[in-house]
């Protein structure tokens, strides 16, 4: 039998999936397994990369045994971004627990940078705005809280890397150190008009680069695997890639005008951007993906609690199960049931805002309490901030001169909630798309892969992207959701250590 499947990973923050993608983009077999968050302190969020990487090995090996290994023609991963690990060189390791993307322990340093005026420099050189959720000051956080460990990383003996390198180093037996240009991205450290690490930013936060993976583009070949228990070796891993930047990919959005919003954890609106522009402060530049020919850059707002909001709302008011779950019901009916939250807002800034606030000191607030909010509004309130944080990401991109919102592409866990979609396109004023492949990341990640690996023109690779559902917008209810808008707008104010 032929080897035309693409196993794609999608090592995301709350879960870690598996697909299998058949040669017309069908997803043909998936599995799944969730993960825990640690927070340890306030603002603190970490996980165990151990933990992350058995768990992406268990449900790879689950989808590949049910298809059958010869099937199987290359790995594709997609990854949580920003999320940030050090490891020994010799073993292997970890040297820390990995510090995810939503994790402001390094906001100090952050602070230093912004009192030394660093930020128009940062800015200018790698697209992103000082804050804690990138990489960069989280790796030197690691350096700093391990024994000699700047020391070590400049004798080569510590690896730093993103979520994709740590597991493509295991998944190669620790041959291959690479990661991609959209997770190097990510970290604050690539110079996004060369594609490589810089030497100023590596310099401003004292990193060594003996200490950093090589960069490749995104897709084509980065190792094979080696060494792993029940998986076979030398399955060429043909693709790597940050989640959101697959997920833009999967919706087949490379050129400039579309835009799309991510719901997970955390949400990424992200639209293509045809030049390394940075112009727009509220948000972040970024590379989107390099596909060998060349480099899509993307214009990005990081929203770090929109799913995690609701999840922690619903174990605030008793909406979960005994596992911790979010109640389905508490999904599916409650915010239906009622016509408003009676004015409650839920910013969720558990440990700071991300776009366009960027304030790391920032801290959740519930206001608008009155006798009669019952858990209904609570958590109605909850969905609505999803919707609201998007928006406001949205209104910051308008700035941009190549920017135009026809339609909003949506994929991620939380847009099954038909509820929550129907606000959004309200709130908006425009149609929003939901693509009809749950698993968009991972399959962004397998086309990736496949274009690398059958040399794919861009007709061949649209004819794999997935169909949309459509929600449009009612007209009365867009210019009756302003003023709720504008009332969100002030319960931010309240939340920022130095509100605007
Ligand atoms: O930037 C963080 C993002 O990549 C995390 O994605 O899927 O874990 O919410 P997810």
């Amino acid at each position: 039998m032929a080897r035309e499947l693409i196993v794609a990973l999608d090592e995301g923050t709350s879960n870690v999936k598996a697909v299998a993608i058949d040669a017309s983009g069908k997803v043909v077999s998936k599995a799944s397994r969730p993960l825990t968050v640690d927070t340890p302190r306030a603002g603190w969020v970490e996980q165990d990369g151990r933990v992350l990487l058995n768990a992406s090995l268990t449900v790879l090996r689950e989808v590949i045994q049910s298809v059958g290994e010869n099937r199987v023609a290359a790995l594709a991963i997609s990854n949580q971004r920003e999320t940030a690990m050090a490891w020994e060189r010799a073993t292997g390791q970890p040297i820390g627990p990995a510090l995810t993307w939503q994790c402001s322990r390094s906001s100090a340093f952050c602070e230093q940078l912004r009192q030394e005026q660093q930020g128009d420099l940062i800015r200018s050189v790698t697209g992103l705005p000082i804050a804690p959720l990138f990489s960069a000051s989280k790796m030197r956080w690691l350096l700093e809280n391990t024994p000699n460990g700047v020391e070590r990383a400049v004798n080569g003996e510590i690896c730093l890397g993103t979520i994709d390198a740590w597991l493509l180093w295991h998944f190669t037996g620790g041959k291959q150190f690479r990661c991609d240009t959209s997770n190097a991205a990510r970290t604050q450290l690539l110079n996004l008009r060369t594609g490589q690490w810089d030497e100023g930013m590596l310099a401003l936060f004292g990193l060594p680069r003996a200490a950093l993976p090589d960069i490749y583009p995104s897709s084509g070949l980065f190792g094979s695997t080696c060494g792993l228990s029940d998986l076979p070796d030398g399955l060429p891993i043909m693709a790597m890639v940050g989640d959101s930047h697959a997920a833009l990919y999967g919706h087949g959005l490379g050129k400039a005008g579309g835009v799309k919003a991510t719901y997970g954890t955390g949400s990424s609106v992200m639209a293509p951007l045809l030049t390394a522009d940075t112009s727009i402060t509220q948000l972040a530049t970024t590379v989107a993906w390099h596909d060998g020919d060349r480099i899509v850059y993307g214009l990005e707002g990081n929203i770090p609690h929109t799913g995690d909001g609701v999840a922690w709302m619903a174990q605030a008011t008793g909406l979960t199960d005994g596992k911790g779950q979010v109640l389905s019901r508490a999904l599916d009916e409650l915010p239906a049931s009622i016509d408003s939250t009676l004015g409650v807002y839920f910013v969720p800034a558990l440990t700071g805002t991300g776009a366009p606030w960027w304030d790391d000191q920032a801290r959740g607030v519930i206001c608008g309490l009155s006798r009669g909010v019952t858990p209904a509004h609570l958590i109605r309130a909850s969905l609505e901030a999803i919707a609201y944080q998007i928006a406001d990401v949205i209104t910051s991109m308008r700035q941009h001169p190549d920017f135009h919102l026809e339609t909003l592409m949506v994929d991620g866990g939380p847009t099954q909630n038909r509820w929550l979609m129907q606000f959004q396109a309200d709130l908006l004023g425009c149609p929003v798309a939901r693509s009809s492949t749950p698993e968009l990341s991972a399959l962004g990640a397998g086309l990736l892969a496949r274009r690398a690996l059958e040399q794919l023109n861009d007709g061949q690779l649209a004819a794999l992207l997935p169909e949309h559902d459509r929600w449009l917008p009612d007209d009365a209810r867009h210019q009756q959701l302003q003023l709720s808008w504008q009332g969100w707008r002030e319960a931010v104010q309240r939340t920022l250590w130095q509100p605007a």
